[in-house]
């Protein structure tokens, strides 16, 4: 059994931890440094401090993403509230700061309860406290956990049917066979009877990506590097964060944009008692953001399970919302 600090639950109901343990990101980043094209996995930016910066991301005028599926949300919150119906549960896959959910939350009938699930310790419960004191009848059951590994969702009372909610298209940072495992994983997490609604960004015109991802005040080139604090913060690392520059990069073979790190010059960093070699130009593969047509994202829950109910998209065909049920 782990044990954890007592938390101050303020307003909330309840809070389930699976906190991932420390020992798990220094293994994976030692794995991932040692491969000829190192990588680090994208789900490590969040900790307190890459969740704020991927905030400020959210707002930055290039990065059409949010305000794009938020607008979806907004317009569309008739469908969402017949399709989805009475006292469902509604279950966020890396909720963060919660924003979104407001649209549902505001729009759907008698709700069995929300469950934001995040990695993000810190920010979840930050986040979850504040949804409380806005809807205070609503049963607000924070999960901390990494949703890529199995994790438990509460038993809530009186739930008619569970809806999980997965916007911002994170499903993005997962290649393909990762993507239709996570899927899979959540038909079996929601049990019976259960929707997804899931938001998904699309392929478009290559300078409005590069723009998304390559902002001019520099938020996503430091949201990036947080990765390389947070190594030298928690696992002892010598990174010279100047020593590395933001690369973001369309891959339209791939349908995907690839953040990279890029060694400035020939270095060498020590992490956890190990040395890590780097030429100049070498880089550290930070992030996959795949970008999937209505077609493209149709197969892909199939494989998964998922029958298509209905799918949204804005007028100029930049994000997709889908409304998925298991097949
Ligand atoms: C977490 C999937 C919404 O891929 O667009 C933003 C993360 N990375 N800018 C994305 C991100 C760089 C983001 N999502």
């Amino acid at each position: 059994m782990k044990s954890y600090a007592a938390v101050d639950l303020g307003p909330l109901h309840d809070f389930v931890e699976f906190t991932p343990a420390s020992e798990e990101f220094r293994a994976d980043v030692m794995a991932g440094l040692a491969l000829p094209q190192k990588q680090l996995a994208a789900k490590y930016f969040y900790d307190a401090r890459g969740s704020r910066l991927f905030d400020r991301i959210c707002e930055l005028p290039e990065y059409y993403p949010t305000r794009t599926e938020t607008a979806i949300l907004r317009d569309h919150a008739g469908a969402f509230r017949t399709l989805i119906g009475p006292h469902a549960s509604l279950i966020e896959f890396g909720s963060g700061s919660s924003s979104k959910v407001r649209v549902l939350l505001d729009t759907l009938e008698s709700i069995a309860a929300y469950v934001p699930v995040d990695i993000s310790r810190e920010h979840l419960l930050a986040s979850a406290k504040e949804l409380a004191e806005a809807y205070p009848d609503l049963r607000v059951l924070p999960v901390c956990a990494d949703y890529t590994r199995p994790f438990e969702i509460p038993t809530i009372p009186g739930e008619r049917a569970r809806v999980g909610f997965f916007p911002g298209s994170t499903i993005g940072n997962f290649t393909h066979e990762e993507a239709v495992r996570f899927l899979r994983a959540a038909a079996i997490d929601l049990g019976t009877d259960n929707g997804l609604l899931i938001g998904v960004d699309m392929p478009k015109d290559a300078g409005i990506l590069h723009a998304a991802y390559n902002d001019t005040a520099g938020v996503t080139a430091a949201f990036n590097k947080n990765i390389l604090r947070r190594i030298n913060d928690e696992l002892g690392g010598d990174f010279d964060l100047d020593a590395f520059e933001h690369d973001a990069r369309w891959v339209a073979e791939a349908s995907r944009i690839e953040m990279h790190l890029v060694s400035r010059n020939r270095q060498r960093v020590h992490v956890g008692g190990r040395s890590f070699g780097f030429a100049a130009g070498e880089s550290i593969h930070t992030e996959n953001s795949h970008k999937y047509d209505v077609g493209g994202f149709h197969t892909l829950a199939a494989r998964a399970g998922w029958r298509a109910v209905s799918h949204w998209v804005d007028a100029d065909r930049l994000f997709s919302i889908h409304y998925l049920r298991v097949a």
